[in-house]
């Protein structure tokens, strides 16, 4: 990018002079360099609503409000998908008893429930549980749900299941033609770890669905090696897809983890993927634990692929980061914000991105609940 950069800055200077960008102002060849975020016009990037930064890297974050998002008053709430039904925005997020520690207890005691609310920042309103706990079951702890609707309008609701005391989380998947109905379970995991030997052969966990346009599914996610020993090393991201979500089992779309991924290592986790129709990319947003390719700490990052399987990182890789300002002309640094979730609006541009975290509005970290950052300026 820089030496194509630098390259077309020579290129102009030769042409014409006043063709050449200001310096900082992002320069740029094709749509790819703005992330397939944007517009390529003379060199500089015209960003799609929802985006921001020099390469449409960015998601565009707005002034939060501060009456926004999904609490339960008994309830530790951890990450979510929203689903627009008519006009009621649906959220599905992970749940978990507010009097035990959280950050101990969140591989043991989960369960999905469902929270409406009319505006697409909330505040989010508790209806029902989704997926309860069943003892002695492989799922029996559901947690991290995706919601999406597939091409027939089924609504198709992914989670990662996990019985007590193994921590052998495995994808799960359930199904309900209305998005306040019943879900079915499907009762065995629709993708298992690979055989022995293979990077994802210990678990496979949190994942990211999308809609792909021929109506089948692309999934990305998370996975370790090895059942032996029995730590995780090497986690990564990986994908797989299914034709028709009947057939209840995805196959892998590439042996290798999508994101180059060294041996003992742990940079990424908590993917959110989408097809963009404008662009006919897909987008993958994903939490940086450590700075990896946006090189600013504790963040996330933006990778795009033409077909979903191979990624590229954006430059800049910044897709968010961890310091808003909020309504109340405060700007709050979270300590701990995961679980990112894009919500596309009905031209398939961003409009919300919603977060897990654990810090309240006035400091304290005592309970966790979902935040809602506002990506278009008419939402405000
Ligand atoms: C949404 O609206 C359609 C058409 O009015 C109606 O048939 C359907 O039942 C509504 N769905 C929900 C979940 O309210
Ligand atoms: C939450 O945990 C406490 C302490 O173990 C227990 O007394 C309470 O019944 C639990 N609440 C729910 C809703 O499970
Ligand atoms: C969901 O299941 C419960 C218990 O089996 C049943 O009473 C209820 O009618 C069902 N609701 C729908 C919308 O199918
Ligand atoms: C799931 O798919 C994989 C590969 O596509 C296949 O090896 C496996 O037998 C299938 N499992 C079931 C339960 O259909
Ligand atoms: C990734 O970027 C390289 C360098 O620009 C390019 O050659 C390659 O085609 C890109 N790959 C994808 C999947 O877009
Ligand atoms: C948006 O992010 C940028 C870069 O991290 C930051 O400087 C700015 O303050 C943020 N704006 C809001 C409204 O949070
Ligand atoms: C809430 O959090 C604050 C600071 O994080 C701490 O001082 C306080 O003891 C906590 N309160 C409860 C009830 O846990």
């Amino acid at each position: 990018m820089m030496r194509l950069a630098l390259a077309i800055v020579a290129l102009c200077a030769l042409q014409s002079r006043a063709a050449v960008p200001a310096a900082g102002q992002g320069v740029c060849q094709s749509n790819v360099d703005c992330s397939a975020a944007g517009v390529c016009h003379e060199g500089t990037c015209q960003c799609e609503t929802g985006y921001t930064g020099e390469a449409c890297q960015q998601l565009n974050n707005l002034t939060i409000p501060v009456n926004s998002g999904f609490r339960m008053d008994d309830y530790h709430i951890w990450g979510a998908q929203v689903v627009k039904v008519n006009e009621t925005y649906h959220m599905f997020a992970s749940a978990y008893n507010a009097s035990l520690n959280f950050f101990q207890n969140w591989l043991y005691d989960a369960i999905i429930v469902r929270a409406t609310a009319t505006h697409p920042l909330g505040p989010f309103t508790f209806q029902n549980v989704v997926l309860d706990q069943i003892p002695g079951r492989w799922d029996k702890n559901p947690m991290n749900p995706k919601i999406v609707r597939a091409a027939d309008g089924t609504f198709l609701l992914f989670y990662t299941g996990d019985a007590d005391d193994q921590g052998l989380q495995r994808v799960g998947m359930a199904y309900s033609a209305t998005v306040d109905g019943n879900f079915t379970r499907v009762p065995h995991p629709v993708l298992e770890p690979a055989p022995p030997g293979a990077w994802d052969s210990r678990i496979t966990t949190n994942c990211a669905v999308t809609v792909r346009p021929d109506g089948g599914l692309l999934m990305v996610y998370k996975a370790s090696c090895c059942a032996e020993p029995a730590s995780q090393t090497q986690v990564c991201l990986g994908v797989a897809g299914i034709d028709d979500w009947r057939q209840f089992n995805f196959s892998r779309l590439s042996p290798d983890p999508i994101i180059p991924c060294p041996a003992n290592s742990f940079n990424f986790e908590d993917p959110s993927v989408y097809y963009d129709p404008n662009s006919d990319y897909y987008h993958l947003i994903i939490k940086d634990e450590y700075g990896t390719v946006t090189h600013d700490g504790y963040s996330g990052a933006h990778f795009i692929s033409p077909d979903g399987i191979h990624y590229n990182v954006t430059t800049p890789a910044l897709s968010y980061w961890t310091s808003h300002v909020w309504s109340d002309g405060r700007t709050r640094r979270m300590n701990k914000q995961e679980r990112p979730e894009v919500l596309l609006d009905e031209h398939g541009s961003p409009l919300v991105a919603y977060f897990a975290t654990d810090t309240e509005l006035d400091g304290s970290q005592n309970k966790t609940w979902n935040m809602a950052i506002p990506l278009n300026p008419s939402l405000l």
